[in-house]
């Protein structure tokens, strides 16, 4: 996946235009940027460029404004942030035309802009070839960091990519690539994953995939309930997908052919209502009348237990209603343990990142994926269109 692929430090960047696409799509309320991780993980790159003496453009996507102007998804919060944090900022409120023209020429080796939502403009999106040139006109060298995008096939991602022969990846892009390169080909054994998460529609590729890859895979949260119900196991009112229940069986079937092992709840933390108050389950089996919310603290221990000797884990998707404390505890107790492992442990998935951080192990987390989408896809394709833009 990585070969043929350059990085920001191999090439020429001294006094050059240099266009990098980061990926601050971050949540924002009011105003008011809610987590920065996604901007601070960026930091390295564009310091590396400043230091070289290139002349830095940053852009980056905010929401999803379809190709219209909306000033609460503006990036200005963003600029505020990096010139406050880190350096001076200056933020353009367009993306292409004359006058943004006109300030990337006065720009001078070392100066940071960053451009409005590349999303405000309809030809994002659509990879339209004329925006794609447009940008292409301001800058020399083109640097993708935006792990978190490379699976959409934007201007700024593909068509822009593809228009420059001086191009590489960042350094946060590098390490994502180097971690789940470590998945993707030939990965230390024992490799399992952990999959959790609401529906088990998102998740069919991934899982297909790393059938012929891990040893074993855990599933919890409530995607559980739909591959217990295909087996014959009694989920009362629990979140079912029963429009997948046959691509669920065929994926237990191919598990069995691949000799994967996949490990199921056999205990949960239920309620008769989607917030109520908890009731536990000893058994596999759920009564009529409630929901399943959480893994139970009997499949937690099981679930620990057969984690143990990992090598390298991977984990994506909460294991219950995370957010509410009556069904967080088997979410929490299995991200601590994954971060206490003797192992690599890789966790991806905006949902398991938060949840890592709300339990305060991100830091013994071996490598905290900012990518969800773009995980998933990775892992089921095993490359994304960032990936083979910068490689063309
Ligand atoms: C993300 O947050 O997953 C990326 O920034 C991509 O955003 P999107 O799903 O709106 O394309």
């Amino acid at each position: 996946m990585i070969e043929g692929i350059k990085f920001v430090n191999e090439v020429n960047l001294k006094s050059k235009r240099v266009f990098i696409r980061t990926d601050f799509n971050v949540p924002l309320k009011n105003g008011v940027l809610q987590d920065t991780t996604r901007i601070d993980e960026a930091i390295s790159t564009v310091n590396y460029a400043k230091k070289e003496g290139a002349k830095v453009i940053l852009a980056s996507h905010l929401g999803r404004p379809k190709g219209k102007i909306v000033p609460e998804l503006s990036l200005k919060p963003v600029a505020d942030y990096l010139s406050k944090n880190y350096s001076r900022t200056a933020f353009i409120s367009d993306i292409t035309g004359k006058a943004v023209k006109a300030k990337v020429n006065e720009m001078k080796p070392g100066d940071v802009i960053l451009l409005e939502n590349l999303r405000f403009h309809p030809g994002e999106e659509k990879n339209d070839p004329s925006f794609a040139r447009d940008l292409s006109e301001l800058c020399d060298v083109y640097i993708n960091d935006a792990f978190g995008s490379c699976h959409r096939a934007h201007a700024s991602v593909d068509g822009l990519a593809r228009l420059k022969k001086d191009k590489a990846a960042g350094f946060l892009l590098k390490r994502e690539l180097e971690y789940f390169d470590m998945i993707l080909s030939n990965p230390k054994r024992p490799f399992y994953v952990v999959l959790g998460g609401a529906k088990v529609s998102d998740k069919i590729g991934v899982i297909e995939a790393l059938l012929d890859k891990a040893d074993k895979i855990f599933i919890g949260g409530a995607m559980a309930y739909t591959f217990l119900y295909a087996s014959g196991v009694n989920v009362g009112k629990s979140l079912v997908e029963k429009d997948h229940i046959e691509t669920v069986r065929k994926i237990t079937d191919k598990a069995k052919k691949n000799n994967v092992a996949m490990l199921l709840p056999v205990d949960h933390v239920c309620s008769e209502e989607f917030n109520g108050d908890p009731v536990y389950v000893e058994s596999r089996d759920i009564p009529e009348n409630l929901m399943g919310l959480d893994i139970g603290g009997k499949t937690a221990d099981l679930f620990k237990r057969e984690i143990a000797d990992a090598k390298i884990i991977m984990w994506n998707g909460p294991m219950g209603v995370f957010e509410s404390d009556k069904y967080s505890r088997g979410t929490f107790e299995i991200a601590t343990f994954i971060a206490e492992l003797d192992a690599i442990s890789i966790v991806g998935g905006g949902d398991s990142v938060s949840a890592i951080k709300k339990a305060g192990v991100a830091d013994k987390i071996s490598h905290v994926s900012t990518g969800g989408g773009a995980s998933l896809e990775l892992l089921e394709n095993s490359t994304l269109v960032g990936i083979e833009a910068l490689k063309s």
